[in-house]
């Protein structure tokens, strides 16, 4: 029997956006402080802080200060937090040794936040730029990138963290090989459980900017990273690196930048189904700053529905500088 309604509209959508009570029932993304990872900038040094211009409301700390906040992060319901390293451009070489020095000031950093803060998770940056005279993410000779030296080199780096007691590696390099070639270390040295968080889909971007101002990389880049990092106009080959990744033994896998990659983010999660995320970069942040400073947008909501977007296309979690900020929100009940 074919049902007669007297007047249209016969479904009526609207009736389950009420209340709010109504629409919290039938939500059907969620957004918690342990799907947040909180990138941090690391500098030397005991008690100091340092404004980052091109990203307002995020500093610099040194490992003290650092220790403290993951301490403070973790009360707020933040799990995971990620190291980044401002490395004193002296100890910037052609050969980027300073990446595996067990007394790095990631590796320091990684001992007193797991000493504070043993539930932590903390997560490394596994790329040699910050150590890299010519900041590039590998080795370079000639002007050119060298990709098996340059595994070697990452997989020196990531032994030391992991022998610092990282949770998760970040390797952020691009480079061919390098997930394989750490996993095999990784197993020899006795780390079978440290986990690897590939940045399997990782773009070259205009978006990384503000980010190589605050690690102090900006300066030293020649040239650019295009013949390691993906064409933004690429979709499969992101994809093929994924599958490449996963098959070599990472646990995890990253799409960078987030915002305009979801349509990536949505296809690694169909395909795979593993464990994505997505990172909302320096520039992402830098410019819903920017437009809330200005007036221009609503900072908080801006904020809280990019994150949302994210579990929307099916990552699950993002890595983003508005972690502390964002869980703060989540705690007072933001709908
Ligand atoms: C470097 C690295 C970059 C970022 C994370 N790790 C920059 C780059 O690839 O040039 C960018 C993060 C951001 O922009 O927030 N290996």
């Amino acid at each position: 029997m074919t049902r007669r309604f007297a007047e249209f509209p016969a479904t009526r959508t609207r009736r389950l956006r009420r209340t709010p009570a109504l629409r919290a029932l039938v939500r059907e993304a969620r957004l918690s402080g342990d799907d947040l990872i909180w990138p941090v900038f690391v500098c030397d040094g005991a008690g100091v802080t340092q404004e980052v211009a091109s990203m307002p409301g995020v500093i610099r700390r040194s490992v003290d200060l650092t220790a403290a906040a993951a301490a403070e992060a973790f009360a707020a319901g933040i799990r995971t937090i990620c190291l980044f390293p401002y490395t004193d451009p002296a100890l910037k070489t052609d050969l980027c040794e300073e990446a595996w020095n067990p007394d790095n000031l990631s590796n320091r950093a990684i001992r007193a936040i797991k000493a504070e803060v043993p539930g932590i998770s903390v997560m490394t940056d596994v790329a040699l730029d910050p150590y890299n005279a010519q900041g590039h993410d590998g080795i370079v000779r000639d002007g050119e990138i060298l990709n098996d030296e340059s595994v070697a080199a990452l997989v020196k780096m990531a032994l030391a963290q992991a022998d610092a007691g990282a949770d998760i590696l970040g390797p952020s390099d691009m480079m061919d090989g390098r997930i394989g070639a750490m996993r095999t270390a990784l197993e020899a040295a006795g780390h079978q459980g440290v986990t690897i968080m590939s940045y399997a889909a990782k773009y070259a971007s205009a978006f990384y900017g503000p980010f190589r101002d605050a690690v102090g990389a900006s300066g030293a880049l020649k040239g650019d990273k295009k013949t390691y990092q993906l064409d933004p106009a690429n979709a499969e080959e992101g994809l093929r690196c994924v599958e490449r990744d996963l098959a070599e033994g990472a646990d995890m896998v990253m799409v960078k930048p987030g915002m305009p990659y979801l349509d990536i983010c949505r296809r690694v999660k169909d395909r795979f189904g593993c464990p994505t995320f997505a990172y909302q970069v320096s520039g992402e942040y830098a410019m819903i700053r920017a437009a809330a400073g200005n007036g221009w947008i609503d900072g908080e909501r801006a904020m809280m529905e990019s994150l949302m977007a994210f579990r929307r296309a099916g990552c699950d979690g993002v890595l983003t500088y508005f972690a502390p900020e964002a869980a703060g929100l989540i705690a007072k009940g933001w709908e």
